[in-house]
């Protein structure tokens, strides 16, 4: 049985020093009543390097939340795989829905960005989901059915080892309206069927799903028993060490 994974999305917000107080407190929490996860934190690029220093010793994975899909070159304003992995990233958030709504990336700049994140030794959790006029017209399977095949199209098949998926529908992030845990079981069955249709049962089956979008300490317990469930991308709730610690605590029930 894997190990559910929790990881809390800081977007753009902290300081160095808000954010190595922010982990600071992770650890006192974690250390005091240990959530049984593996828990990551997804800083901005500035804070990557002081939040890696500060939870060196511990198990808590550090994470980027976007890098650009060449090693280096003229791409001002851009940040590589390469420089991730020096800075010592052990993985990546990738396609999320603001990164595809609000600066425009495709189905295959995001496979692009896969491929060289995996080719750099970076872990990948690769977000995908549907919008609430997608989910309005029943198109939420075939949206996401073509968000994975895409992005995951050129992947060899021990690179699923280093992806997990993160289902988020767009209508759920930030709004304080978590999916159900109907719907997110429905779309996590999918995402196993086109995952073991893609890479075969054994490997498809071994990672795994995050759900994310609005998901805080008082409806977290139900989320967490969730069928293929397996794991957390916690954004609003992940800006105080006590929420985000307490979250991933309901996962000790399951
Ligand atoms: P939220 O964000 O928890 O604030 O809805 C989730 C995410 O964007 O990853």
């Amino acid at each position: 049985m894997t190990i559910p994974l929790v990881v809390g999305n800081w977007k753009m917000h902290g300081s160095q020093a808000e954010c190595v107080s922010l982990v600071r407190d992770i650890v006192r929490l974690q250390r005091r009543k240990p959530a049984r996860v593996q828990l990551a934190v997804a800083a901005p690029f500035t804070a990557l390097v002081a939040v890696k220093k500060t939870l060196r010793g511990t198990t808590i994975g550090v994470a980027a939340q976007n890098c650009h899909w060449q090693e280096s070159g003229a791409f001002t304003g851009e940040v590589s795989p390469t420089m991730l992995r020096d800075v010592g990233c052990d993985s990546v958030i990738l396609g999320h829905s603001e990164r595809r709504h609000i600066f425009h990336e495709t189905d295959a700049i995001v496979a692009q960005k896969l491929d060289a994140a995996l080719r750099n030794g970076i872990r990948v959790i690769l977000c995908v989901g549907e919008t609430l006029a997608e989910r309005r017209q029943g198109r939420t399977a075939k949206v996401i059915t073509r968000q994975l095949q895409i992005a995951l199209k050129g992947i060899a098949k021990n690179g699923i080892d280093n992806i997990e998926i993160a289902y988020e529908p767009v209508w759920a992030i930030g709004t304080g309206q978590n999916a159900s845990p109907v719907q997110i079981a429905r779309v996590h069955r999918r995402i196993r069927q086109v995952l073991t249709a893609r890479f075969g049962k054994a490997a498809g089956s071994r990672s795994r799903i995050l759900y994310g979008g609005s998901v805080k300490p008082d409806n977290a317990a139900p989320l967490a028993i969730t069928a293929e469930v397996g794991g957390f991308l916690v954004g609003g709730a992940s800006l105080a060490a006590e929420s985000f610690i307490s979250i991933a605590r309901c996962f000790n029930q399951s």
